[in-house]
């Protein structure tokens, strides 16, 4: 006798939504194969009934749409629900109903896992029932299977990633055609790459999410997405991007994590000015990259698409389909002592300044004299030609200095109109 099918809700029709939808029906033969009953979309939660759905009426029977999420949390004959509907409070009550209701979850929501990850995984532990999140860091790549499995015989020592692809996206478009900055984000969108509020992208805020995600596991421990230092790209603009390529520098959002020799963790996500031949100055547009750095196996890089439908709904049928085959996820929960997150304000990085200046006698040795007296090192500095008492910019490197020193050096400097005709921009260097 035939198997009974595995039935699955979805909520949420949107990009990924339609992705996964498209993908279980030109996989299903495959998949019926690995898993020897064929999946079943059982229901499809949307918020607009009425919309015509053309993209997926050939995927699915015409009578699963539904305007509840009950018919699919509450619903006995479905053993998983797929959430893609985006937000976080209303995913996170079908997510927790969905695991009292005894039904595994896979979800792409890393802010919703991010801030609420703890309660979720402690429900889904004591529901006998797995979180699934693939999806929810660098789309295409699978990154949590990799940390999680395949270098669980690993102490992670590192990590350093390009994990929005809207981000980068933004940051090629704006180097290599000269496109403005939101001239870029709205390319961004409407490639479907950028979450539904892009602010989530460009603050930062979506790159600490995964971050929060991806030191969970490394950390086996809980880690607070509040702890994660935070800068997005908004600041970030076209001189910039000219004089860091001047200076052989790529602008990249990066998020890093570094395990320091006393067990302690460096967490930030800000942008980075990388060298053009280091690899991650390579990654263009929405790719997503992530190095990882293992005692036994020494650095290691994952590279793929981070956004957009079929990249994140690969991710969403492959933790489907893990979970139609029982496989729990080994590190769901916490299970270590929170580490110490060290402060930025400790790291010590190289910085790339950016002040303006009027053109007069003896300002940029009084701009100089006054990092040396904060004790900042210059490395090197690059002035264009100037117009005798015009504003003109001076670019300045430092060696490297804690991250505090700087910061409250250019507090005080942005006060000093006698020295400065504009505003100041610093940018951390990854070395
Ligand atoms: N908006 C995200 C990004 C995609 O641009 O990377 C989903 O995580």
């Amino acid at each position: 006798m035939a198997k009974s099918p595995y039935q699955i809700g979805l909520i949420g029709c949107g990009t990924v939504g339609t992705g996964v939808l498209e993908l279980l029906h030109r996989r299903r033969d495959v998949l019926a194969g690995i898993l020897g009953r064929p999946i079943e979309v059982s229901k499809v939660v949307v918020r607009d009934l009425e919309k015509t759905r053309h993209n997926v009426y050939g995927f699915v029977k015409p009578d699963v749409f539904t305007g509840d999420p009950a018919d699919v949390t509450g619903n006995p004959e479905i053993e998983l629900v797929v959430e893609v509907a985006g937000g976080v409070d209303e995913p996170l009550q079908w997510m927790k109903e969905s695991l009292s209701n005894g039904k595994d979850v896979v979800t792409a929501n890393k802010a919703a896992l991010a801030l609420h990850g703890d309660e979720l995984f402690q429900l889904a532990a004591s529901s006998k029932r797995s979180v699934y999140y693939e999806a929810s860091v660098a789309a295409a790549i699978p990154i949590i299977e990799i940390l999680q499995n395949g270098l669980v015989a690993n102490q992670i020592t590192h990590l350093s990633g390009i994990l929005n692809g809207t981000c980068n996206y933004i940051l090629t478009r704006m180097e290599e055609a000269g496109l403005g900055y939101g001239e870029a984000l709205e390319e961004a969108q409407q490639k479907g790459f950028a979450e539904a509020d892009p602010t989530l992208d460009v603050s930062g805020d979506d790159s600490a999410h995964k971050l929060a995600l991806l030191a969970r596991i490394i950390t086996h421990s809980h880690i607070p997405v509040e702890k994660i230092f935070t800068e997005g790209i908004e600041e970030i603009t076209a001189e910039d991007i000219a004089f860091a390529a001047s200076l052989g520098y790529r602008i990249k959002l990066l998020s890093i994590g570094s395990r320091h020799e006393d067990g302690s963790w460096d967490l930030r996500v800000h942008p980075s000015l990388v060298h053009r031949d280091e690899v991650l100055a390579q990654v263009r547009k929405e790719v997503n990259a992530v190095q990882v750095k293992g005692d036994a196996i020494g650095p290691m890089l994952v590279y793929g698409s981070g956004a957009g439908s079929f990249p994140t709904a690969s991710s969403v049928v492959a933790d489907i389909v893990r979970a139609a085959k029982g496989d729990r996820p080994i590190m769901n929960s916490a299970n270590g002592q929170s580490p110490e997150i060290v402060s930025i304000d400790r790291v010590a990085v190289r910085n790339y300044i950016r002040v303006t200046v009027l053109d007069l006698p003896g300002v940029l040795g009084r701009v100089t004299s006054f990092f040396g007296m904060k004790s900042i090192n210059i490395q090197s500095m690059q002035q264009p030609e100037a117009k005798h008492g015009q504003p003109v910019p001076v670019v300045l490197v430092t060696h490297a200095v804690e991250d505090e020193v700087v910061s409250r050096a250019l507090d005080e400097l942005r006060e000093r109109t006698d020295l400065l005709n504009g505003p100041t921009t610093r940018i951390r260097i990854e070395d």
